[in-house]
């Protein structure tokens, strides 16, 4: 009896370890598929959600000083300036060494969705993105119509001509005839101020939503996009989700006092993409956006918490809308040291730009049929490289050339 007893308990131990393996052995084939793109998620509190490049670029300048603005890319210098006091801020070139090695790559090499993105092989599939459904703003003014615009045109503008919109602050018969409704004079100042700039964020916004257009890309007039891996990066997400995508100008977030829900009393601290690097937002976050952007909303969000037009987006994204940034490094801006890049991802990068001809030359290193004297910003030799079937390119292969 007592036997028996040992005998029974001990077989009901093993029956139950045996259930308990078979458990264990089941759970991962009861967990339903993962549909990240089309339910809504949590919000990480992971912060940063790294995406993209993944490029060794380090790119702070050894010894740089902590604040090196340029005076060409925000307002942020006069802001700096100004009357705030209780903002802290520090723009450096970008981000220390390091950044890039954490980075994810998603297998077409594009930034994986972090945070909130998602629904990186479905969306392809069921909605396949094309250019025209992106909608490219380039910001300039007057004083470089000539000097900066017309090399966009004569290169990546002349493969996206009906989607790029030309915001700048005067009229120009000769711009107008070469690029027609798409020129928008925004009447804001020509002045390099937070106002101005915010003056011109604010129209292009109004514009983007208008063009009922899926995703809304902001760049610089010294910005070359490489439409091919703007589409890929932008297609691995959708639309509909909340997603918006540049590069941190910074290697922590900004903190500003809350002016907008608050009376300044509070610091909020996000992240934000810097506007010369350029970035892109999709429409469904972009709709939410409204309250603080649309019909000159803008302008006043960005004065309540006297900021320039790309903290100011970052701010009505991460602070007021609680959608995070997702970094990638597959934006560039001239504040970088962009000969740095290495030269077989170049053709992989969103955006390139250029800088500083006149003294010490940053631009990125890529050879092909144009010298540095007849390109000096690059871009003609990039855009051979990814259209050599265009009529004014060297005959030879560039490619071969190298
Ligand atoms: C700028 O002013 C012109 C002339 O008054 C007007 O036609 C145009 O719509 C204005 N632009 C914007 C963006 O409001």
């Amino acid at each position: 009896m007592h036997i028996a007893s040992v005998g029974i308990s001990k077989l009901c131990f093993l029956c139950s370890l045996a259930f308990c393996g078979l458990l264990l052995l089941l759970i991962p084939a009861f967990q339903p598929p993962s549909r990240q793109g089309d339910l809504p998620q949590p919000r990480p509190h992971a912060r940063p959600a790294r995406a993209g490049g993944g490029s060794a670029n380090t790119l702070r300048h050894p010894g740089a000083p902590v604040v090196s603005v340029h005076a060409g890319e925000t307002a942020l210098a006069t802001w700096l300036n100004g009357s705030t006091t209780e903002t802290k801020v520090t723009r450096s070139g970008d981000q220390g060494p390091g950044r890039g090695t954490d980075s994810r790559k998603s297998p077409e090499g594009g930034a994986l969705p972090g945070g909130k993105g998602g629904g990186l092989a479905g969306s392809r599939s069921r909605d396949p993105l094309e250019l025209k459904d992106i909608f490219i703003a380039v910001k300039t003014t007057r004083k470089y119509h000539k000097s900066r615009l017309e090399l966009l045109f004569q290169t990546w503008v002349s493969r996206a001509k009906e989607q790029t919109y030309i915001f700048t602050d005067g009229e120009d018969k000769e711009l107008r005839r070469k690029a027609g409704a798409n020129i928008i004079n925004t009447n804001c100042s020509a002045a390099h101020t937070r106002q101005a700039l915010c003056c011109k964020m604010s129209v292009e916004y109004d514009k983007f939503i208008e063009s009922q257009k899926k995703w809304f890309c902001h760049v610089d007039d010294d910005n070359y996009v490489i439409l091919p891996s703007l589409l890929r990066l932008l297609a691995s997400y959708h639309h509909s989700q909340d997603v918006y995508l540049g590069r941190p100008s910074l290697d922590h977030p900004i903190e500003a006092a809350e002016r907008v829900k608050s009376d300044g009393s509070v610091s909020v601290k996000f992240w934000f993409a810097t506007g010369g690097a350029g970035f892109c937002i999709s429409r469904g976050l972009a709709l939410k956006m409204s309250p603080w952007a649309s019909l000159g909303n803008f302008i006043s969000t960005a004065e309540k918490i006297r900021l320039p037009d790309d903290c100011t987006i970052g701010y009505i994204i991460e602070a007021l809308l609680e959608v995070a940034l997702t970094h990638t490094h597959l934006f560039h801006s001239h504040l970088e040291s962009l000969q740095k890049l290495p030269t077989d991802t170049v053709l992989e990068q969103v955006t390139l730009s250029y800088g500083g001809f006149e003294n010490r030359r940053n631009v990125v290193s890529i050879g092909g049929g144009f010298s540095l004297a007849e390109d000096p910003s690059r871009f003609k030799t990039v855009h051979c490289l990814l259209y050599p079937d265009t009529d004014w390119c060297p005959r030879v292969n560039p490619r071969q050339k190298n």
